[in-house]
């Protein structure tokens, strides 16, 4: 199949080979992969193209997933190319010892990009040492979700209409979110954004991210009080996760810290958005509001990674 929209000869650059972080991108390498995905959301929505077609996708899984593994699986395949899969640490080598940057030497000899999910934060960077072909970090514990970031930010343009000028809640367990680390990197790189970290005590945003923002100059305010944060333009919902708890009885006692119900947003200009999946922090009523964005939110997952696939193998 032709390439429909997609036969452009001008290529987007990337200012990076491996993409580990969030915070490795200029605001021109987000505002490229932007444009590229309105590009590629037009290419999946006319049935596909043969752009990456010959290139293998290998897709290394060791934490559990179902969005982010299904749509760099579909964004590899709607573009013509193949993939291959492992899944588990206990079904791997990794299990008998090998270790990570041995696994990604073997995976660079057979696939032409690498996209990898492990428990650990740091592993991303392992890979890196090693990796002789474009690697990608789809979540490293409780480090980074890069992609999930770009995504979240395709999300935020589309909805919004603008990067810029925007303020925006973010609520839950935000001291192990990555993604919620991830997407503040990037909303760094653009003009007056204004935050508010909605969570209990012992889950505000970690010092990694605050010093970050804070060298930038952009202003945040901490609070454990959700409705200090719904007069924003996004309300960015996060799940507190179980399996970053050392002890359960803490995560027993936090897990039901915020629960948006839909009256909350109804009939306001504020546009919800989580990473999914979720528990019980969003009602099943909010899933009707017309702002209600994070069905559509996880349909940008293809479209931002059919981007960034097609960009680092120099092919958009
Ligand atoms: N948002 C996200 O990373 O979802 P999965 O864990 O299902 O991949």
């Amino acid at each position: 199949m032709p390439f429909l929209h997609y036969n452009k000869p001008q290529k987007m650059p990337l200012s990076f080979q491996h993409l580990t972080s969030t915070k490795q991108l200029t605001r021109e390498d987000m505002d490229g992969i932007l444009k590229v995905a309105l590009e590629m959301e037009k290419v999946r929505d006319n049935g596909g193209s043969d752009l990456l077609k010959g290139k293998v996708l290998a897709s290394l899984f060791y934490e559990p997933s179902t969005r982010t593994r299904m749509s760099f699986e579909s964004a590899m395949h709607r573009l013509g190319g193949s993939v291959i899969t492992a899944e588990g640490i206990q079904f791997s080598s990794l299990y008998k010892g090998e270790t990570i940057q041995d696994t990604i030497s073997m995976a660079s000899q057979y696939a032409d990009i690498i996209v990898m999910r492990h428990p650990e934060q740091g592993s991303a960077d392992l890979a890196v040492e090693t990796a002789s072909v474009p690697f990608i970090n789809a979540g490293d514990g409780p480090g980074q979700h890069p992609t999930q970031g770009i995504l979240d930010m395709v999300t935020i343009y589309k909805e919004r209409g603008t990067l810029d000028g925007i303020n925006v809640t973010m609520v839950g367990d935000l001291l192990y979110g990555r993604t919620v680390h991830s997407l503040s990197f990037l909303l760094g790189l653009y003009n007056d954004i204004t935050f508010t970290f909605v969570a209990p005590d012992a889950l505000q945003m970690p010092e990694k991210v605050t010093s970050y923002l804070d060298e930038k100059g952009m202003k945040y305010s901490t609070t454990s009080n959700l409705e200090d944060g719904l007069d924003s333009d996004v309300l960015y919902m996060t799940r507190i996760q179980k399996e970053r708890f050392a002890d359960s009885s803490q995560y027993e006692k936090l897990k039901d810290s915020y629960i948006l119900q839909g009256s909350h947003v109804k009939d306001k200009d504020i546009t919800v958005m989580h990473p999914l999946p979720r528990v019980n922090e969003i009602s099943t009523d909010v899933d009707a509001l017309p702002n209600a964005a994070y069905f559509r939110q996880a349909s940008n997952g293809v479209i931002a990674r059919m981007a960034l696939l097609a960009m680092l193998l120099k092919q958009a």
